[in-house]
């Protein structure tokens, strides 16, 4: 049984472009060992995370329950979760959306104002963000 969860985090103060980088290369060693796909945003101005994860209903799971133990985040937020016939995000043990090329109309259009606050819209919106954002900004960090 494959399931799609997607959460929101805030990132801790120290959190820049090493740490995002240490996160990333962690996430493709060990998510292909156990069937995990999905992409990773980071928002730098709103120092917000948005993940998700694709995979086994149990490889899932303990997965978001050890990095919701993670110190580099807090306020670790469930969206969304179903259960899903087929993976969106196959291609990515874990891509990185680059927030550089995120057009502010696109967060204006799920929010309130143009800065990206997924804890102020439904999980519904977010994901509709999120699929928006993988499919207009480009993705790194391929596998
Ligand atoms: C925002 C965020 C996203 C993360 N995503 C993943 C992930 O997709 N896969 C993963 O293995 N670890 C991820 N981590 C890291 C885990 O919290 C944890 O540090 C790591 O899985 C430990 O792996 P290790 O036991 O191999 O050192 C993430 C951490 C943060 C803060």
């Amino acid at each position: 049984m494959l399931v799609r969860l997607m959460y929101a985090s805030r990132a801790a103060d120290s959190v820049n472009a090493d740490a995002l980088a240490a996160i990333l290369k962690r996430s493709k060693e060990n998510n292909p060992k156990v069937g995990v796909t999905g992409v990773l945003c980071f928002c730098a101005n709103a120092h917000i995370f948005l993940q998700v994860l694709e995979g086994g209903r149990l490889a899932v799971s303990a997965l978001y329950n050890r990095i919701s133990q993670d110190p580099r985040h807090h306020d670790v937020a469930l969206l969304s979760y179903e259960e899903i016939g087929e993976r969106s995000f196959s291609h990515w043990s874990m891509g990185q959306v680059n927030m550089s090329r995120l057009n502010p109309a696109l967060v204006l259009k799920y929010s309130e104002g143009t800065v990206l606050d997924p804890y102020a819209v439904s999980g519904q919106a977010s994901l509709a963000l999120f699929n928006e954002l993988v499919a207009t900004a480009s993705i790194g960090v391929q596998v």
